[in-house]
This record gives structure tokens, C-alpha cells and sequence, in this order.
């Protein structure tokens, strides 16, 4: 029981683990096709993380087969067997605006890809843990209908609602609401992975973040908000702001500190458990207040345009709760804020994003 299997390896998450892992004495096997270039282009790869991580892990192992191909997958997975200990389950198309082009390769990477790495781990290695990146968009538009009040630089809720204090914790409905297909096809493998812990008592949770970003982020106009605003305010590429007025609120969690709250599960694991992952009210901001960030730390300024209507099935304010988490792993704690964050996506990218 020595090795982990990381799907997405190249991606922001998936490459995140794969060092943290290596680093703890695991070998890792890390799945990616590279998947990000075909659906946001070749500005999106994510092949130049894969080369990161060949030069610099001995211990990691790059496979470059598609999480849809059922077969290379199993092959992959009778050939670790019972030396399995975790799955980190990263890869997926991950935009809302994407999954409305091709539905049907949205809810196969997706939807289908999940089921065929619970199956595969099921017929194969049924005692590893896996935890998948699940996302607060199963959860639809429904946090729209929260009671919002305007404020100077963002959207905040009423402070005498319940989730004032902490954000919004997993007992929000997953039911009619707008999903995008994005939240469909993410919320059926998020029941599904649920399922394969109740049904056949596997380690299995659905980590539902929120933005999730950090300097490893290869951020594009459809996904990577944080990474991507500060690609633009650094390369002097102009911004539009779909909607809300630039005053929609996200919580973000650093990569890193996403990945040291998968290894706290995976050294105690559970069946079937569901956890809203994200800054919180630790890490969160509009996105004019994550703008004039930006400005701050590059010294530049951002070119930006507004558009008036906002992408389908957006929130206009999100902040997690992850109380029932850090109940059930009273050790792990958040350690980016915002600024952490940006500072971190600001080095990592510039010389990137000049070259
Ligand atoms: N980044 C966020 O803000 C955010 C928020 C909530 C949830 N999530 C979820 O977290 C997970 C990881 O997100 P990320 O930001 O690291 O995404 P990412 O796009 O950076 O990484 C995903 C990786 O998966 C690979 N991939 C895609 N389809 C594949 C396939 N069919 N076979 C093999 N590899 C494939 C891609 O090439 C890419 O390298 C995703 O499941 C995403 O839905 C992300």
C-alpha cells in the first residue's frame, strides 16, 4: 500500500498532489492526456507541469491515457493492484460556458470518467481511498436566492441569515436549481462516488470546492478566475467582467492547502463523505477587490470592460463552510488568504507568461 494514483496529474490540483505525495515517500502514478488544450487551447496546456514533474520526481510516473477508456484504465489499475492506498480523483472538464459546446464530452469526462475509476478501484483495489474534486456547483444557482444585500465593492449576505458567520454548509438543497451542465454532469459523479462509499463501503468523499487556484493554475477566460485575472494584469490583456457588476463573491483555497486537507482524509478515511472545500470567510473576495489586488502586487494596471450579462447558473455569492470538515479533522487549518494567494499565482506565473 505505497502508491497513489492521481488523475489530472498535470492540472492545478492533480500536480499539486502528485509532489505533495511523492514528497511524503509515495511513488505516484499520475493519469493526464492533456485534455485542458483541446478545451481551452494550447494557452491552457497543462503538458508543461507533466515535464515539471517527470524532471523533478524520480517517483512519479506519467500515464497519458484517457479517463473515458475503460479498459486502459482497468489495465492500469490490475497492474498496482493491492499496492493501491489513495486515488486523487482531479481530472474533468471543469467550465460551466465549456460543457454547453460538447454535452456529451462534458458528461463522458466527467460523469463517465468518474464511474470508471470507482469501478476500476472497486474491482481492483477496494480498500485504497479516493477523494474526488467535486465543486459548489452542484449546489445549482440556488445560493442566488439567499437574501443578498449590495455593498460598496461586493455582494454580501444578510447578516442575520444563518451562513452570515461561517458561509454555506452542505445541508443547501442540490435540488431545482439551475446546474449548468457543468453542475449536472459533476453533480451525477458526486453521487456517484457517495454511492460506491455507502453501497460497497469504500473510503470515499466529494470535496465540493469552491475556486480552487494557487501558482501551478494554467488559467484561461472559461476557467481559473484568480490565475487568469492576474495573467491579464500582468501581460496587459483586457478583462470583461461578465455580470453582478464585478461585485460577485468567491472563496478561494490555495492548491496546497486543498491537498493537505486530502491528506488528513486519507490517513483517516471514511465511507461516503461530503465536504464544502474553499477559503471560506479566511480567503475570499469580489472580483473588484481581487482586481485592485492584482493591481497592488504587479504594479500594473488592468484594462477592464463589463459585461452586463452574467454567465448562466453563476453565483453571485459564494463562501463554503467547512466546519463539518475541520470537525472531523480538527488539525488541518486554511493558510493562504487572498493576498497569500495572488502573491504565489503572481510569481510562479510572471516569467511564464512573458516567455
Ligand atoms: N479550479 C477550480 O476553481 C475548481 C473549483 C471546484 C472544483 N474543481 C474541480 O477540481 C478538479 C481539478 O481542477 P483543476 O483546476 O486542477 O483542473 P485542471 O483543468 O487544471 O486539471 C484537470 C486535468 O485533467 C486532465 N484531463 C481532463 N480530461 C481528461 C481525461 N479525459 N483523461 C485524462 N486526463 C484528463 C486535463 O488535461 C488537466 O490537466 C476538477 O475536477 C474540477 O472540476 C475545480
Amino acid at each position: 500500500m505505497s502508491i497513489a494514483l492521481v488523475t489530472g496529474a498535470g492540472g492545478l490540483i492533480g500536480s499539486e498532489a502528485v509532489s505533495f505525495l511523492v514528497d511524503q515517500g509515495l511513488d505516484v502514478v499520475g493519469i493526464d492526456n492533456d485534455m485542458r488544450a483541446y478545451f481551452f487551447g494550447a494557452e491552457a496546456s497543462t503538458s508543461w507541469r507533466l515535464d515539471e514533474l517527470k524532471a523533478r520526481h524520480r517517483r512519479f510516473r506519467h500515464v497519458a491515457l484517457d479517463i473515458r477508456d475503460f479498459g486502459a484504465l482497468e489495465n492500469l489499475f490490475a497492474e498496482i493492484g493491492s499496492d493501491l492506498w489513495l486515488v486523487v480523483h482531479a481530472a474533468a472538464q471543469p467550465s460551466h460556458d465549456w460543457a454547453a459546446r460538447e454535452p456529451f464530452t462534458d458528461f463522458g469526462v466527467n460523469a463517465t470518467g468518474t464511474l470508471n475509476v470507482l469501478e476500476a478501484m472497486r474491482r481492483h483495489a477496494p480498500h485504497a481511498s479516493l477523494v474526488f474534486t467535486s465543486t459548489n456547483k452542484v449546489y445549482g444557482d440556488t445560493p442566488n436566492s439567499l437574501p443578498l444585500v449590495e455593498r460598496e465593492t461586493r455582494w454580501e449576505i444578510d447578516e442575520r441569515h444563518q451562513f452570515f458567520a461561517r458561509g454555506i454548509d452542505e445541508t443547501m438543497s442540490v435540488d431545482q436549481t439551475t446546474h449548468s451542465l457543468f453542475g449536472a454532469s459533476k453533480l451525477s459523479a458526486d453521487l456517484m462516488v457517495q454511492e460506491y462509499g455507502r453501497y460497497f463501503g469504500m473510503n470515499t468523499a466529494c470535496f465540493r470546492g469552491g475556486c480552487l487556484t494557487g501558482g501551478s493554475h494554467s488559467g484561461t477566460e472559461l476557467h481559473g478566475f484568480l490565475a487568469y485575472l492576474m495573467k491579464c494584469t500582468v501581460t496587459g490583456r483586457p478583462y470583461t467582467i461578465f455580470g453582478y457588476g464585478g461585485k460577485q463573491v468567491r472563496d478561494n483555497i490555495h492548491a496546497n492547502d486543498l491537498v493537505a486537507a486530502i491528506w488528513a482524509y486519507a490517513n483517516a478515511p471514511k465511507p461516503a463523505r461530503v465536504y464544502n472545500m474553499g477559503g471560506g470567510r479566511f480567503a475570499n473576495c469580489s472580483m473588484l477587490e481581487a482586481i485592485e489586488v492584482c493591481e497592488q502586487i504587479s504594479g500594473r494596471k488592468l484594462e477592464v470592460s463589463y459585461s452586463d450579462a452574467n454567465r448562466r447558473g453563476d453565483h453571485i455569492w459564494w463562501i463554503s463552510d467547512m466546519t463539518r470538515f475541520t470537525t472531523d479533522f480538527p488539525d488541518f487549518n486554511l493558510t493562504y488568504d487572498i493576498e497569500a494567494t495572488l502573491h504565489d499565482i503572481y510569481e510562479a506565473g510572471r516569467r511564464r507568461w512573458v516567455a
